[in-house]
């Protein structure tokens, strides 16, 4: 029997890509979540995570950026692939030399439309509502040292409806992203041959 994947997701806030990635692999048994991290020591997703037992590690921008201790915990804990979800900084040298191509984030439009910093949740909807775009989508990406620009992976698409306000566009993409993150996410480990 080939061994369980093994992923190390990271987050900043509810948690909601997060919970369907544990809920996923709760009966898709290939790949499971080994740790959730995040930098926010209040993130509701953190919540979600002693929900279902999963251990977690809260870290501050001087062990992110000037300690190697989250690479170290990772490669201890042999996971195959990290997965953004929902997490705003950065993602440093190390850890990107530590996991190259098995780092991947998800992101609420199309890009390379509506990305780059400060880019995230609700502004970017509100900028593509703004300018008055007919569609939408979400980008699964592999992460870099930029934001918002590694290679896609997969992309789906919405359509805007004249009358769709904001809620209803943060809606329709949070449906997608909760459809093909996990399935996505499936993929990959399986492909990674570790
Ligand atoms: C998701 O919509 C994700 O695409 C977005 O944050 C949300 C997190 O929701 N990420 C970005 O905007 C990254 N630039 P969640 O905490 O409910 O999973």
């Amino acid at each position: 029997m080939t061994k369980t994947k093994r992923i190390a997701i990271f987050a900043s806030g509810s948690g909601s890509n997060a919970q369907r990635i544990i809920e996923h692999f709760n009966e898709n048994k290939e790949a499971e979540v080994a740790i959730i991290l995040s930098n926010r020591p209040d993130a509701f997703v953190l919540e979600r995570a002693d929900n279902h037992e999963i251990p977690t590690h809260v870290f501050d921008r001087e062990e992110f950026y000037r300690t190697d201790r989250i690479v170290t915990l990772l490669q201890n804990l042999q996971i195959d692939l990290v997965v953004l979800a929902g997490f705003l900084w950065l993602i440093p040298q190390n850890l990107l030399e530590a996991f190259p191509r098995r780092i991947i984030n998800i992101h609420p439009a199309l890009l390379p439309k509506y990305g780059g910093k400060g880019m995230y949740g609700d502004f970017v909807h509100r900028a593509v509502m703004d300018a008055g775009e007919t569609e939408s989508g979400i980008t699964i990406h592999y992460v870099n040292e930029v934001y918002d620009s590694g290679d896609i992976i997969y992309q789906a698409h919405f359509k805007i409806e004249p009358d769709d306000n904001l809620d209803m566009i943060r809606y329709k993409a949070q449906q997608l992203e909760h459809l093909h993150y996990p399935r996505i996410i499936q993929k990959l480990v399986a492909g990674s041959g570790q």
